[in-house]
């Protein structure tokens, strides 16, 4: 069954992760030693199993998981744009996500929501939205402790990690 959830993730997200401009996200740190593009996936993937498990559009869940943080630089260095990365960058990554890809008004809603409750005004329209937001902050939380790291190293999650790392 962990078979099938896989390769059914896999076709959620197939025509976005062989695009360069995702696999771009790997030059990116995100938090610790994770790439922008291992969080994505962590998230994507997280997300499209809770919504499978509630009965919500999974499919939206990974690939909105997914581009949620395509912002396209390092975050950590000055970038090229306004403001505070905290609060600009889903505007950023939902301007990418339009610009390279076809998407719904649902995963739209998930890209540009993700970091609510911070940007108070971006409201999740959606269940897929909430789910996918605290999705992140369980990432964001767990990267910035090593616990990604540490995952890596046993069975019992090393397989999720694994399988971000090989398609990274
Ligand atoms: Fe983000
Ligand atoms: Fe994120």
């Amino acid at each position: 069954m962990k078979q099938l959830w896989i390769e059914e993730f896999r076709l959620c997200i197939g025509n976005l992760i062989d695009s360069p401009c995702v696999r771009r996200m790997q030059q990116f740190p995100q938090h610790g030693d994770v790439s922008t593009l291992e969080h994505c996936l962590m998230v994507a993937f997280i997300s499209y199993v809770i919504c499978r498990f509630l009965g919500l559009n999974r499919y939206a869940a990974a690939r909105g998981g997914l581009l949620h943080d395509l912002f396209l630089y390092d975050w950590h260095k000055p970038n090229p744009y306004p403001g505070l990365h905290g609060f600009t960058h889903p505007k950023i990554a939902l301007h990418n996500a339009r610009k390279f890809f076809s998407i719904s008004d649902l995963e739209a809603d998930i890209i540009r929501t993700h970091m609510w409750p911070l940007t108070f005004w971006a409201f999740p329209h959606h269940w897929e939205s909430l789910v996918v937001s605290c999705a992140d902050k369980l990432c964001a939380v767990c990267e910035t402790f090593g616990l990604v790291r540490r995952a890596r190293n046993t069975r019992a999650l090393g397989w999720i990690a694994g399988l971000c790392i090989s398609w990274a």
